[in-house]
This record gives C-alpha cells, sequence and structure tokens, in this order.
C-alpha cells in the first residue's frame, strides 16, 4: 500500500513535555517589568536593542537544556520513512532537528540563528549564555538580531508558500500542540480537508479546528502521537 502523503503543523504544546516555556509562560513569569509581547517588535529592537537581547539571551539560556520527547521523536522517525512529509513549526524552539527531523518549515524562525541587522550574514549559534550581547556581526560590524519573526513583521512568502503547497496535496493533515488561533498559521491544515484529506488533532484540549478535524486525540501529544503512530505505520507496512 502506499503511504499517504503527509503534512504537519506543530505549536509550542509540542514542546510542553519538554519543558520549554511557551511565549505565553513567558509572559506569565514576567521577565523584568517588560510584557513579552512589547519586546518582541522590530520597534522595541530599534528603541532599546540591549534590553530585547538581554530577554532573547534569558529565553534560550530557558530553552538551552530542553530536550526532544516522544513527539519529537515520532516526527523525526515519520520523516525518516514517509516519501512525501512536511513538517511545518510555529516553534523557535529548534527541538525538531535535534530530534533527527530533516524536512522543517519554520513559520517563525529559530531562536538558534543570529542574522545581521545590516548585511546578509547569518550564522547558527547555540551558546547560552551570548558573549558579547548584544552579538556583533564579524562581516560589517553591525549588531545580529535573534532570527526569529516579530509581530508585526511579515512571514517569509517563500516558506508560507511551500507550507500552503504541502497542506494542499496532503492526504493527511496533522496538527499538533497548537492553539489554532495564530494565522495564517491555523489556515494551513483547512487547505488539506477542502481537497477531502484528513484532518487529525493532537491537543490537551479543544481548539477552533476540532470542529472540523476529522478525529481529536485529547491528551498530552508525546504519549498519543507516537500511539497514532505505531498503528498506523502497520497498517501502510511501514
Ligand atoms: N500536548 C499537546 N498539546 C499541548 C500540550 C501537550 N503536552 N501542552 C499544551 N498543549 C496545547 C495547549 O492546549 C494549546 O492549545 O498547546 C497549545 C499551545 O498554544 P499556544 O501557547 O497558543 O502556542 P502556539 O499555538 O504555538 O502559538 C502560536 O503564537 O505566541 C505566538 O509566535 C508565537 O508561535 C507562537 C504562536
Amino acid at each position: 500500500m502506499t503511504p499517504p502523503r503527509i503534512a504537519v503543523l506543530t505549536g509550542a504544546g509540542v514542546s510542553a513535555g519538554s519543558g520549554v516555556p511557551t511565549f505565553r509562560d513567558a509572559a506569565g513569569s514576567l521577565w523584568r517589568q517588560y510584557n513579552p509581547q512589547d519586546l518582541a517588535t522590530p520597534e522595541a529592537f530599534q528603541r532599546d536593542p540591549v534590553t530585547v537581547w538581554e530577554f532573547y539571551d534569558w529565553r534560550r539560556q530557558l530553552m538551552a537544556d530542553c530536550q526532544p520527547n516522544a513527539a519529537h521523536e515520532t516526527l523525526a522517525a515519520m520523516d525518516a520513512v514517509l516519501p512525501d512529509f512536511t513538517l511545518v513549526t510555529q516553534n523557535i524552539d529548534g527541538l525538531h532537528p535535534l530530534a533527527g527531523s530533516k524536512r522543517i518549515l519554520y513559520l517563525h524562525g529559530d531562536i538558534w540563528n543570529l542574522r545581521c541587522t545590516s548585511c546578509s550574514y547569518s550564522e547558527v549559534n547555540r551558546q547560552a549564555p551570548l558573549d558579547p550581547l548584544p552579538p556583533i556581526c564579524p562581516q560589517c560590524g553591525e549588531m545580529l538580531r535573534p532570527d526569529v519573526v516579530w509581530f508585526g513583521e511579515a512571514l517569509d512568502l517563500d516558506i508560507l508558500h511551500q507550507a500552503s503547497v504541502a497542506f494542499t496535496l496532503a492526504d493527511i493533515a496533522l496538527v499538533i500542540g497548537t492553539s489554532a488561533v495564530v494565522y495564517p498559521a491555523a489556515q494551513l491544515p483547512l487547505n488539506t480537508l477542502n481537497r477531502g484529506g484528513k484532518l487529525y488533532e493532537f491537543n490537551m484540549e479543544r481548539t477552533p479546528l476540532s470542529g472540523l478535524a476529522t478525529a481529536t486525540f485529547l491528551g498530552p501529544s508525546e504519549e498519543t502521537l507516537p500511539r497514532w503512530w505505531d498503528e498506523r505505520r502497520q497498517a501502510w507496512g511501514l
């Protein structure tokens, strides 16, 4: 039997079992006196880059010791055996590649990538804490910034297009650990449904997508996803 084409959308919930603080957890813990939504903007970086960098350096330190969980590992296993598979993530924590996933589209960037605010330089950098802070471009001497999408910034159109195509062509969409309220990410799985495909959701609770989903598996995705995959891979002879 030919294995189905699968497109996956992940959000903060897939990393909750790894202890990664979500953006909203970070907000809850009130880093200094700031509302993180006011720091994760291009305007804040322009006004006070040192404070914005200190906030990201703190988040990098919180994420540095986190390890992939069984949900990340299951997605990496699917990537390894399914010929047509795309993982689209809203997460910036880098746990999908750490688990071994290869075909990843990063909708909101990657906190372990730094890029220059002036020239085309970019680098992978896992140092936490960073020294010096803010980091400086070795190519032109200007400041580097975290390669993440801030509030008010556009998503990369090429990545969004590739994600949209993957979900449109998919036989099965998996939506894992996302509140499915942030657009355009939440729209992607509807492309699969609109072409007659199936949508399976994995979350602790019901979301705005649940009413449309073929099935919603309630519970921690580090438990529900490996179970789902074990049953399917046998049926598909994988
Ligand atoms: N397993 C599965 N789902 C979980 C788990 C778990 N162990 N723990 C929590 N969840 C679910 C929650 O029920 C919630 O629906 O994960 C979801 C997390 O939702 P959000 O915090 O809104 O995260 P996300 O959907 O990724 O947010 C999208 O918004 O804050 C911005 O840019 C940020 O990328 C982020 C975007």
